[in-house]
C-alpha cells in the first residue's frame, strides 16, 4: 500500500466536557485542554480527536450542533481554539475535529427557519413528510428510543430524527445542504486542523419512500437501521464529500461506520476510499442486546479474540482500521473485555498491549492510559446521558427491578466513559476547582495521573513504554506495515499474534487465563521488547506466562 502521513500515528480522544476544567465552572474546556498538551506529548500521542466543541444545547453532549462555526460558550472562544491549534502545532500534535453532519440541533437556524415556514426553502434542508392516517410516516424507532418522527407543530407533517428529537436529520439529497456542509468543512480545514472523525455517517442516505418494516421490539416499532440497510447509494454522497473537501487537504479522516455492507470495505477505507480509516467496532457489537442493554450478554474471551482476529485478517493489505477498546459511547474497556480476575493493573496493561500493537491506528480514549474503570452511580438521576435514561426505562418495562436496571447501566452506560478525568488525589480528582458537572469515579484516590506518573510500574508508565515501542525507530515499520498473523488461535486463554515485515518478526503473547500457561514458541527469542512483569526468566523456545502476563519480543 502507498504510504500515508498518518499511517504511523497514535491518536488520543478527548471528551472536552470531562477532560480538564480551566476556569472552575465544573465543565472541561479548551483552556483546560491547552494546559494538558504537555501531558499528551509526554504520553507519546500524535493526533488528538476532540469530541464536538461547537455551539450546542448539549441535549446529546455536543452531538447536536446549533452553529458549526462557533465554539460552545461552555468550552471557550474561537480565539482559544486558535490558541489550542497553535500550541498543539508547537508540540507537533495534530487536531482532529468531530464532524456531525447527519443531523444538526433543532436550535440550528436552518431548523428554526424550517419550523417557521414548513412549506418554505429550509424545510427541504430536512425530511418533512406527511403522516399516515394520523400516524407518523413510518414505524422507525430512533437510536435513542421512541419514534424517529416528530410532528412539526401546527402541521400534519413530521420531521425525521434518527437520534433524539432535538437532532433533526439533514437532507443530503438537497444539493444546497451538501454545498453548505462542504464549505463549513473546508473552513475548518483552512484553519489548519488535520482532519475529522466523522459521526454516524452511514445514516446520511435514506430510503426516500420511508417504507415500514416488520416490528422488531415490544414497542411495535422497527430499528431505523433497517431503512438504512435497505438502500444503496451512500457511496455517491461520500465520494462527493471527499472530492470537495478532505482530498484537497490530504486530511486524515476516520469514520464512525456501523451497518456497512461487508463487501464495501475497500470502497470506504481502501487505498482510494472515502475515508482514511474507520473504527473497528467488531468487539463492541458482541455485547449488543436484541432489545437493548438489559438483554446484552457479557463478552467471552474466545469470541472477543476471534472478532479481533477476523477484523485484522479481513483488512490486511486492504485498509487501516482504527483500533479502540473504548470511546465516549462505550463502557470502559477495562471493565468490559477483561475477565473479573484480570481487572487489575496487570490485566489492563495486557489489554492495552494487545490493542495498541495490532495493525491499524491505535486510538486511546482519555483515562484509558491510567486504567479508568466504569463508575458506580447510586441512582439513575446521577446519569446525564439521554440514552442511559432510555435504556433504563426499557429495562424497567421489560420487568427488571430498579436495582437490576441500574446494574445494567453500570455495565453499559455511555457515562462510564464520561466521568471526569482523574488527574490527582485532590478534590474532584483535580479536574475542577468548582462542582464537577458529572460525578467523579470514587476510585480517583488510587487511579490518577499524578500517582501513576511517580510510579514506574503504573499503567500510565507502561502505556508510555508501549507507545514508545510502537513508534521506535527500530520497530515502527513492523508495527505499522508488518503483516498480522494470529497464533494459537484455538487457545481459550492465550491471545498471541506476530507482526512480520521482511526479516523482522515481533510476537505479542498474552495470557488472559486464570492460571499460568506454558507456551512453545515457533522459533527462538531474540530479545524481549516489553512485558508487564518484572522478572522474566531465561526464555529460549518456551515461555511460562503468569495469569495476566503479556510479553512482546522479537524472534530469530
Ligand atoms: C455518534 C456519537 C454519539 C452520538 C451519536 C449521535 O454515535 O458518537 O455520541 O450520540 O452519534 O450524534
Ligand atoms: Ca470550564
Amino acid at each position: 500500500m502507498q504510504k500515508k502521513w498518518w499511517h504511523g500515528k497514535v491518536a488520543y480522544q478527548i471528551y472536552p466536557k470531562s477532560f480538564m476544567d480551566g476556569n472552575g465552572d465544573g465543565i472541561g474546556d479548551l483552556k483546560g485542554i491547552i494546559s494538558k498538551l504537555d501531558y499528551l506529548k509526554e504520553l507519546g500521542v500524535d493526533i488528538i480527536w476532540l469530541s464536538p466543541v461547537y455551539q450546542s444545547p448539549f441535549v446529546d453532549q455536543g452531538y447536536d450542533i446549533s452553529d458549526y462555526y462557533k465554539i460552545a460558550e461552555e468550552f471557550g472562544t474561537m480565539e482559544e481554539f486558535d490558541l489550542l491549534l497553535c500550541e498543539a502545532g508547537k508540540r507537533d500534535l495534530q487536531i482532529v475535529m468531530d464532524l456531525v453532519i447527519n443531523h444538526c440541533s433543532d436550535q440550528h437556524e436552518w431548523f428554526q427557519k424550517a419550523l417557521k415556514e414548513p412549506e418554505g426553502e429550509y424545510a427541504d434542508y430536512f425530511y418533512f413528510r406527511r403522516g399516515k392516517n394520523g400516524n407518523p410516516p413510518s414505524n422507525y424507532r430512533s437510536y435513542f428510543g421512541g419514534s424517529a418522527w416528530e410532528q412539526v407543530p401546527g402541521t400534519d407533517k413530521y420531521y425525521l430524527h434518527m437520534f433524539a428529537k432535538e437532532q433533526p436529520d439533514l437532507n443530503w439529497e438537497n444539493p444546497v445542504v451538501r454545498q453548505k456542509l462542504f464549505e463549513m468543512i473546508n473552513w475548518w480545514l483552512d484553519k489548519g486542523i488535520a482532519g475529522f472523525r466523522i459521526d454516524a455517517i452511514i445514516n446520511i442516505k435514506k430510503h426516500l419512500d420511508f417504507p415500514d418494516f416488520e416490528a422488531d421490539g415490544p414497542d411495535g416499532l422497527c430499528a431505523c437501521t433497517k431503512m438504512v440497510e435497505s438502500v444503496d447509494g451512500v457511496g455517491e454522497f461520500l465520494e462527493e464529500l471527499k472530492e470537495n473537501t478532505f482530498s484537497r487537504y490530504d486530511a486524515f479522516t476516520v469514520g464512525e461506520v456501523f451497518n456497512m455492507k461487508e463487501e464495501a470495505l475497500e470502497e470506504f477505507v481502501g487505498e482510494d476510499g472515502y475515508f482514511s480509516s474507520m473504527f473497528d467496532f467488531a468487539s463492541h457489537v458482541l455485547s449488543e442486546g436484541k432489545n437493548g442493554w438489559y438483554d446484552a450478554k457479557d463478552i467471552e474471551f474466545k469470541e472477543w479474540k476471534q472478532a479481533v482476529i477476523d477484523s485484522q485478517m479481513n483488512c490486511q493489505g486492504k485498509a487501516y482500521l482504527s483500533n479502540i477498546i473504548e470511546n465516549h459511547d462505550e463502557p470502559r474497556g477495562a471493565s468490559r473485555y477483561l475477565p473479573d480476575y484480570a481487572r487489575n493493573p496487570a490485566g489492563i496493561k495486557m489489554l492495552g498491549t494487545v490493542n495498541v500493537l495490532l495493525r491499524g491506528i491505535p486510538f486511546i480514549y482519555q483515562g484509558q492510559e491510567i486504567g479508568m474503570t466504569n463508575c458506580r452511580m447510586r441512582d439513575i438521576s446521577e446519569y446525564d446521558d439521554l440514552d442511559t435514561h432510555n435504556q433504563y426505562e426499557r429495562a424497567l418495562s421489560a420487568g427488571l427491578t430498579k436495582e437490576e436496571a441500574l446494574e445494567v447501566c453500570y455495565k453499559y452506560s455511555r457515562d462510564n466513559a464520561r466521568t471526569p478525568m482523574q488527574w490527582n488525589d485532590e478534590a474532584n480528582a483535580g479536574f475542577t476547582k468548582g462542582i464537577p458537572w458529572m460525578r467523579v469515579n470514587d476510585n480517583y484516590k488510587e487511579v490518577n495521573v499524578e500517582a501513576q506518573r511517580r510510579d514506574a510500574d503504573s499503567v500510565l508508565s507502561y502505556y508510555k513504554k508501549l507507545i514508545a515501542l510502537r513508534k521506535s525507530e527500530e520497530w515502527k515499520e513492523v508495527f505499522v506495515y508488518g503483516e498480522f498473523c494470529p497464533l494459537f488461535e484455538e487457545s481459550e486463554k492465550v491471545f498471541a499474534f506476530s507482526r512480520i515485515l521482511g526479516e523482522k518478526k515481533v510476537m505479542v503473547l498474552a495470557n488472559f487465563g486464570r492460571d499460568a500457561e506454558i507456551v512453545a514458541l515457533p522459533s527462538e527469542i531474540d530479545k524481549v521488547l516489553l512485558g508487564n512483569r518484572e522478572c522474566i526468566g531465561d526464555i529460549k523456545d518456551t515461555v511460562s506466562l503468569e495469569a495476566c502476563e503479556v510479553l512482546v519480543f522479537s524472534l530469530k
